[in-house]
């Protein structure tokens, strides 16, 4: 008698490979409207599901997973950040959780390069320049940004995407720095060239470019406080691909807007979808919803990577990207 096939109840529209394969695989229940799901409908997925596939937008918390029904055993997040799910609360009831790492790297990367480029070389004010048809000829002093070879970078989180920031950015020319719970391996500072900073404080101070690259917890919460973004001098360009949270938005958009720091890239904001007004408008300041793994290959192979986890927790296995609290 073939085995009764999971319950995969996935919370948002997936790439339609993504989608097709699970269709084959699992007794999979898709949202084809792309809407996110109310909390009721989230309380429903979960009392009936074997499998919940969450994305980063779904909120799991402890009360939601009160709701779970004795078959819930695994979250197989669409992802890699899981501060919107309570996983020590989930691994209590018995549930394991799983997110999507390392396929994402290389694109947030490209991303954070773009963004450093885009503040420093005033890309998008350009852009909308030479649309709005205001480009009335070169001249030797109009629009000049800033070269970034040569300047200091700070990496704030020197994980795989930290990482992968620091080896594009010294191809680019940058000084690599980075503040990071620990130092990195010899073998990766030596090929980076890279000089770590104990101190989060003293390193701001110092820096041309800060790009956050830190996961979301209860530690990293505001990590960028009105007293620490103070620190950072008035030419300096502030990075986020990371989430919002770990910046005080509003204290930074009042430094923006006072010239206080030069310019700030953000592509994640605290209160998602809402960005806070104070940013907007701002000429020294380019804001992007939310974009970092938005390639096509990279949404395929983090469904690819949910389908691994859930195949693998079927057949009876630890799925290999568990999220273990304590290495959070
Ligand atoms: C994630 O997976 O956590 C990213 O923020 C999505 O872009």
């Amino acid at each position: 008698m073939a085995a009764r096939k999971p319950k995969v109840i996935v919370t948002r529209k997936l790439p339609d490979p993504v989608e097709t394969r699970m269709r084959e695989l699992f007794d999979t229940e898709l949202n084809h409207t792309d809407e996110p799901m109310s909390r009721a409908q989230l309380a429903d997925a979960v009392s009936r599901a074997d499998v919940l596939a969450p994305t980063i937008t779904d909120r799991i918390d402890e009360a939601l997973l009160e709701k779970a029904g004795p078959k819930l055993k695994l979250i197989a997040s669409f992802g890699v950040g899981v501060d919107h799910i309570d996983v020590a609360a989930a691994n209590a009831k018995g549930i394991t959780v799983t997110n999507t790492p390392g396929v994402l790297t290389e694109d947030t990367a490209d991303l954070t390069m773009a963004l450093i480029m885009a503040v420093a070389r005033r890309i998008v004010e350009g852009a909308n320049v030479a649309e709005a048809g205001d480009f009335h000829g070169w001249t030797p002093t109009w629009m000049m940004g800033h070269r970034i070879t040569g300047k200091r970078l700070g990496i704030i989180g020197m994980g795989r995407i930290g990482q992968a920031v620091a080896r594009r950015a010294k191809a680019f020319g940058l000084q690599i720095h980075y503040h990071n719970r620990k130092p990195v391996s010899s073998r990766i500072a030596e090929e980076l060239e890279a000089t770590y900073w104990d101190s989060l404080d003293q390193m701001l101070a110092r820096m041309d470019i800060v790009s956050v690259h830190s996961p979301h917890t209860p530690a990293t919460y505001h990590l960028l406080s009105a007293r620490r973004l103070k620190l950072l001098q008035p030419h300096a360009l502030l990075i986020n691909t990371a989430r919002g949270e770990i910046i005080d938005e509003t204290a930074l958009a009042e430094l923006l807007r006072s010239g206080a720091i030069a310019g700030a890239g953000l592509d994640v904001f605290e209160f998602e979808p809402k960005i806070n007004p104070k940013l907007l408008g701002l000429n020294n300041a380019v804001l992007l919803p939310h974009l970092g793994s938005a390639t096509i290959e990279g949404r395929i192979d983090m469904g690819e990577k949910v389908i691994i986890n859930i195949r693998t927790w079927m057949d009876g296995h630890k799925p290999p990207d568990r999220v273990i609290p304590s290495m959070m």
